[in-house]
């Protein structure tokens, strides 16, 4: 069938499609109907299923006999170490883990937080959580205490999962500190911290509160796997709002289950057998989805790859995972391809690669340098493909397991079965091909989306369901061409995304605020040619204040490391007497990147006092900024 007609199959009968696509899954009690729309306009998916991932995910590949064949490899140039874990071996030790987490009295529905590196330990203690019907939340290593705090207050674990330590290239991570700091900070307090101990560090493990991961599991019964209703959540997922509070997106059970698992045929163009490989980090969306549940669910063997693009030791180590563990199909960000890119610009050190298929960017615009880039020298189709933490799974992609579609440099192609995907103006009124909108989805959302936040139903409601009644509002803006390809083109809100990272400035804001010096503040991102974007930071300093600036800088700097991570890369910020605002107060942050990024700008109808903006241009260029 052609991607038109299964497109036009799902629009014909959505919870046919659906229905047809649970077949998928090995169900306890399977789903009597797909979509639950009785608090319409929140919806759900699966209500009166019963199922387990980790089941999904893991013994039913035994139990059909692929029990030797690969679930995870580890290949982790920084430590220098590569292994493999079979099935059979991913089923004990996940079992063994989730018998130890239970013993200590974890139940369904208890949170968990898993804060740890690309180890495959992070993987099992997702399944092992998934196991038992607990609820994980990740949390990356690149952020700070606080961060960890904050999640710790919003979802209060009964236990934390971590590790002693993550390496990144230039120095060791040491989680432990990190995770105590988070655990005094915060209000909510775990019963107990469970640490894999690596043998780069060795943590100093707190008496009564923090039990080894080895000793913790010794001798314990392994623990079966517990059926939970499909509309159970799954996981929570914190991502950056306009806010400094993060929003917990909850993955439903069921509905993950069967999207993800269409997804890697339908769109990856995997089965069972196959290696799939997604270079990210378990702690964003794209790591749940295609470092561990999606290729699992499929059968597939998982690449968990601990190293960088470059440096690790160099530009030709994608390549090398690559055709060493044979990929079929690889995911990555656009920035991971313009690091090889920069240094590699000739593509010297990309070698024939027979098993590749075809190459997946997402996470941000790939812009069309990187495209050719890949194109020429990887010599596969390059499908770029849009999705977000509340998704778990692409709106928008060219579906290779249905059909290749032409691509589009520029667009991640067409909509995915179960989006509806619509442009709209400001009033919300559908717009002409090739115009301008706010990018939305007509509701319900599909399977395995979000139904709610985590204990934030309203805002879910605010920030999603209100500004266009009727629809999702994905925080994107963009157009569709005339042959329906989307082009996503920018946030309508004050996200940005830095290295394929979301990040929220409003959080940057707050930090800043909080510095004794600093009166009032901004934080743009800037166009940035390796990470897509870079945050810049304008500060307005108190009355009275005459210390030198650039000492004032490197303290915010700091302050935004300490409190929101490393990951923020926040390294720049400038001090200028007033921000440019509008009458009614509104700070213009989009006029703000246009003149750093050297775009043509106009002179905003509603500006207080137009002269600031010569003193931005002239703070901009001091920083290298406002050319063009
Ligand atoms: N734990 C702790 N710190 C981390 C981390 C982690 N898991 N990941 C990144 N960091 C730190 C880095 O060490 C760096 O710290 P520094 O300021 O001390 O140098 C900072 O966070 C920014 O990291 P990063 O964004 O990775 O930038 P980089 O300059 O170190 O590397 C790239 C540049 C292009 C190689 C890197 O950004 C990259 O691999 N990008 C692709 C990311 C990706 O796959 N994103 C998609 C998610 S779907
Ligand atoms: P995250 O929730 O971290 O996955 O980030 C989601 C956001 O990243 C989206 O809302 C977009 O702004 C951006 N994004 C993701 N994929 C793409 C893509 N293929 N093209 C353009 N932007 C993208």
């Amino acid at each position: 069938m052609s991607y038109a007609q299964v497109y036009g199959q799902w629009q014909q009968d959505p919870e046919g499609f659906w229905l047809s696509a649970a077949g998928g899954i090995d169900w306890v009690q399977k789903p009597t109907k797909a979509l639950d729309d009785s608090r319409a306009p929140l919806y759900e998916w699966f209500t009166d299923a019963e199922v387990n991932t980790c089941w999904n995910a893991v013994d039913r590949h035994v139990v059909a006999g692929r029990g030797k064949q690969p679930a995870i490899i580890h290949d982790s140039p920084v430590t220098g170490t590569r292994h493999t874990i079979t099935y059979a071996e991913l089923q004990d030790r996940v079992s063994r883990l989730a018998g130890a987490l239970k013993a200590r009295g974890i139940q369904k529905g208890d949170r968990i937080i898993i804060y740890m590196p690309m180890v495959p330990e992070a993987l099992e203690a997702m399944l092992a959580c998934a196991r038992l019907g607990a609820i994980h939340s990740v949390v990356f290593g690149g952020f700070a205490a606080h961060e960890l705090a904050v999640r710790i207050d919003d979802c209060t674990p009964k236990a934390i999962i971590s590790a002693s330590c993550g390496i990144e290239p230039s120095r060791v991570v040491h989680y432990k500190p990190l995770l105590d700091a988070a655990i005094d900070q915060a209000s909510h307090k775990p019963d107990f911290c469970v640490i894999f101990q690596r043998e780069q560090e060795v943590a100093k493990l707190t008496e009564g509160r923090d039990l080894d991961w080895h000793e913790f599991q010794h001798g314990v019964a392994p623990a079966d796997c517990t059926p939970v209703a499909g509309n159970h959540p799954a996981y929570i997922l914190y991502t950056s709002g306009t806010t400094g509070a993060p929003k917990g997106v909850v993955r439903p059970t069921a509905g993950h289950l069967v999207a993800l698992n269409w997804t890697m045929r339908a769109i990856y163009n995997v089965g069972a057998g196959d290696v799939f490989w997604a270079a990210s980090d378990v702690g964003w969306v794209v790591g749940h989805s295609y470092i561990c549940y999606g290729p699992l669910i499929a059968g597939c063997t998982t690449v968990v790859y601990e190293g960088k693009p470059v440096g690790t030791p160099d530009a030709a180590a994608f390549w090398r995972v690559i055709n060493e563990h044979k990929v079929r199909s690889f995911f990555t960000a656009p920035t991971a391809l313009r690091a090889i890119k920069r240094d590699d610009p000739d593509g010297k050190l990309v070698p024939p690669l027979p098993t590749l298929q075809a190459l997946f960017l997402a996470g941000e615009r790939a812009d069309p340098d990187t495209i050719h880039w890949a194109q020429t020298h990887l010599k596969v189709p390059v499908i770029d493909h849009w999705w977000q933490t509340e998704t778990g799974y692409a709106i928008a992609a060219n579906p290779l397991g249905i059909e290749q579609l032409p691509v589009k440099i520029g667009s991640p192609s067409v909509p995915m079965p179960g989006f509806d995907v619509q442009v709209l103006d400001e009033g919300g009124h559908p717009v002409s091909p090739g115009t301008l909108g706010a990018i939305a989805i007509r509701l319900p959302l599909p399977p395995g989306t979000l139904p709610t936040l985590w204990n934030a139903e309203d805002r879910f409601r605010k920030s999603y369901l209100t500004h266009f009644p009727g629809y999702y509002e994905t925080g994107d803006a963009g157009y569709v061409d005339a042959d329906g390809y989307l082009y996503i083109m920018a946030r309508t809100d004050d996200v940005i995304n830095v290295a394929g990272h979301r990040l929220s400035t409003g959080a940057m804001e707050e930090v800043l605020a909080g510095h004794k010096d600093v009166a009032e503040c901004a934080v743009i991102g800037v166009a940035d040619e390796l990470k897509g974007q870079s945050p810049l930071g304008f500060l307005c300093l108190n009355k009275g204040c005459n210390r030198p600036h650039d000492e004032v800088v490197r303290e915010c700097v700091q302050l935004v490391r300490d409190q929101i991570g490393p990951v923020a890369d926040f390294k720049r910020a400038v001090v200028v007497d007033r921000l440019p605002k509008t009458r009614s107060g509104k700070i213009l942050r989009g006029t703000m990147v246009k003149i750093a990024d050297g775009q043509p700008w106009k002179m905003p109808a509603t500006i207080d006092d137009p002269a600031i903006l010569d003193e931005i241009a002239r703070a901009l260029q001091s920083l290298g900024l406002a050319r063009g």
